[in-house]
């Protein structure tokens, strides 16, 4: 049976790429992609889809105009939850904004740590896209960890959605870096709650669109070797598609149009004192789209990455 779904924000960087993906999912139906505004036509967000029709405005009451099994939320933090609230109970929802990644009833959705297995889960919090890059690599190494890890990340600026401001503003990104929400961002919250560990963590914005690099120190509890860190990463992940784990730094440019993740690079200090490991990513799949079609295939009964097209590296 096709899984009926709806999208909130479809005409946004994140809701597009939910769009393509959904556009290229075997046992996909389309219910609606809403915005603000209606009458965008699918076509021109995303040419050539099979997708019909346009972009509706939508309130969150209108949503029982529909029949749905999964909605998808991909509306401004602060915009899904209202959405969230009116949906039918039997409706499956996965909200990509920050409104339920602190709600105690909302399973966690970061996939590769905490599958979505049970069946009449209901309710998925995607992870942020930092937090989704942070969580991953830092995971394996918690029982080596002897301090507070930082992390410094760098995000293209479609991290900062399509609504003008400073952080998706070309011009004032161009031949720039631009440092922001330096202490106790939501990210880092995200991280420390979820993986249960403080982390010091330190976003920029960079003139590139899309792609995230998150460049991580982390004290250790005692010496270990790089060769010892690095099989902590491979055992981990072994049988996760979308988890590459390789001894080169990786680079973001490879990132983009990427479903996974990419961890390397992990060099420790000759005192033993601390190791450093470099994880990529797309923001939009990965750190978003990706994840949330995982989570919908999971909730749904369907192979975890049904409508992915995974690359052999
Ligand atoms: N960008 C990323 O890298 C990223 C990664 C992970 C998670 N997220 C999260 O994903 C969500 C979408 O982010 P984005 O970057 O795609 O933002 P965006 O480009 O600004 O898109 C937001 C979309 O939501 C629509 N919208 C705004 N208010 C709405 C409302 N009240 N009801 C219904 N739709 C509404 C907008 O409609 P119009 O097109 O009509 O303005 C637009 O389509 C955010 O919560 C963000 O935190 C983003």
């Amino acid at each position: 049976m096709s899984i009926r779904v709806g999208v909130v924000g479809g005409r946004g960087v994140v809701g597009r790429e939910l769009l393509r993906l959904l556009d290229g999912h075997p046992d996909v139906v389309l219910a609606f992609a809403s915005s603000t505004e209606s009458g965008t036509p699918l076509s021109d967000l995303l040419p050539g889809t099979r997708f019909s029709g346009s972009t509706t405005a939508m309130s969150p009451a209108q949503l029982s105009d529909h029949e749905l099994d999964v909605l998808l939320l991909a509306a401004p933090n602060g915009q899904a939850a209202s959405f969230a609230q009116a949906v039918a109970p039997q409706t499956a929802t996965i909200d990509l904004s920050s409104d339920h990644r602190f709600v105690d009833d909302w399973h966690y959705g970061l996939v590769e740590l905490a599958k979505p297995r049970q069946p009449r889960l209901m309710r998925v919090a995607n992870p942020g896209c930092y937090a989704t890059g942070a969580q991953l690599g830092l995971h394996p190494w918690l029982p080596v960890m002897g301090g507070v890890p930082s992390v410094f990340g760098v995000s293209g600026y479609s991290g900062a959605g399509s609504k003008p401001s400073p952080k998706n503003d070309p011009a004032r990104l161009a031949d720039n870096l631009m440092p922001y929400g330096l202490v106790d961002h939501t990210h880092e919250q995200e991280i420390h709650r979820h993986l249960g560990q403080r982390v010091m963590f330190m976003p920029h914005v960079a003139p590139f669109f899309v792609g995230i690099t998150l460049t991580i120190s982390v004290p250790l509890r005692a010496p270990a070797t790089p060769d010892e860190l690095h099989d902590r990463m491979v055992d981990a992940y072994r049988g996760e598609a979308l988890v590459h784990v390789q001894r080169d730094i990786p680079e973001v440019s490879a990132a983009r149009g990427r479903h996974g993740v990419t961890i390397g690079g992990i060099e420790v200090h000759p005192s033993g004192s601390h190791a450093v490991v470099v994880v990529t990513l797309d923001n939009l799949l990965k750190g978003a789209a990706t994840q949330a079609v995982q989570n919908m295939n999971l909730m749904m009964g369907r192979p975890e990455l049904m409508g992915i097209a995974v690359e052999q590296r």
